[in-house]
């Protein structure tokens, strides 16, 4: 039996396996520039989080119904559950749907098709996450929050996400006072391949309950210091750092020295068809690599809870 666990740093669209990208492009008329699954897996072979990215919002071109996203968010969930998930807080990026032609309607209802019945059909509860793309302008950040407000009943929070280097968090310091004051909950990406400063900026200036990656924190220790105290939990994503190059081998990610330093970190997937393993996956692959033991991992699922959306009651529900 896995270990009861929460997944809170999970891009949906990052659950596009092969086989359902080649599927939906049969089903919608999509060319894909692969010849098939098996010429797919080999472009998954990635210099960092750009070259990554390009790939990422290419297939997603075949995501195109609310059938689509409810397809998707089914397999994802059929998957967590099989790996001992109780609980996603789950990432989607609109602006690459709306700019596909793919309005905000299709992409939330159609997931939320699937969420909807979660709890009854795969035993998760879940919650969304609505993530602007840092390397499209502030301005399209806030209409595309304008066009998410007939869905805010499906919405629990904002996050930030895309390539992260030369786009700062204080570029979106509106857009999430405006989210904060619909009553949004707050999170962004911070510190995967930008600097510690970036990090403290998404505190400072975006007001984030939550950083995920958080992975270069460990560059300054006032701020480490500052996580601590404050228990702001990270979203950390051992196998996507490895296959993005943000740590050379997972033998020598930060994670054993993040929780010595008292950090309340949280292990999950990130992208998981594109990084090699689902949650539980990375649980296996740190246990094996960095040598934790079972005291580490069940202390890893417990921050998994204590650092999610739930409510006190719905977290000792899910555990
Ligand atoms: N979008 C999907 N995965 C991402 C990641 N690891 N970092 C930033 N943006 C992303
Ligand atoms: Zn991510």
């Amino acid at each position: 039996m896995p270990i009861p666990k929460a997944e809170l740093h999970l891009h949906i669209e990052g659950t596009l396996e092969p086989e359902l990208a080649f599927a939906l492009a049969a089903r919608n008329g999509v060319e894909l520039p692969y010849a098939d699954t098996e010429a797919l897996r080999k472009a998954y072979l990635f210099e960092d989080l750009q070259s990554f990215l390009n790939l990422y919002y290419e297939l997603m071109a075949v995501l195109r119904t609310e059938r689509d996203f409810e397809d998707l968010a089914n397999a994802y969930l059929a998957r967590a559950a099989a790996q001992g998930v109780r609980h996603a807080e789950i990432f989607f990026d609109p602006q690459a749907h709306l700019a596909r032609g793919v309005d905000m309607g299709t992409v939330v209802e159609g997931l939320w098709r699937a969420l909807g019945d979660s709890e009854t059909n795969h035993g998760i509860s879940t919650r969304l996450i609505m993530c602007f793309l840092r390397d499209e302008s502030a301005d399209s950040a806030m209409e595309t929050l304008e066009a998410a407000k007939p869905y805010l009943h499906r919405i629990t929070g904002i996050g930030l996400d895309s390539a992260e280097v030369g786009h700062p968090p204080v570029k979106f310091r509106e857009v999430y006072e405006a989210a904060a004051a619909l009553g949004l909950r707050r999170v962004a990406h911070a510190g995967e391949e930008g600097p510690p400063a970036y990090i403290t900026e998404a505190l400072d200036v975006l007001g984030v309950e939550r950083v995920d990656h958080g992975l270069r924190c460990m560059e300054d220790a006032d701020l480490v210091a500052r996580l601590v105290r404050d228990r702001i939990p990270l979203t950390l994503c051992p196998l996507s750092n490895v296959r993005l190059r943000a740590v050379d081998v997972l033998a020598e990610h930060p994670l054993p020295a993040m929780l010595d330093a008292g950090l309340l970190c949280t292990v999950n997937s990130d992208d998981p068809a594109y990084f090699g393993g689902y949650v539980g996956d990375n649980f296996d692959a740190v246990r094996s690599a960095l040598g934790l033991s079972v005291d580490r991992l069940r202390e890893l699922a417990r921050n998994s809870f204590v650092a999610s959306f739930l409510e006190d009651d719905e977290e000792l529900r899910a555990r």
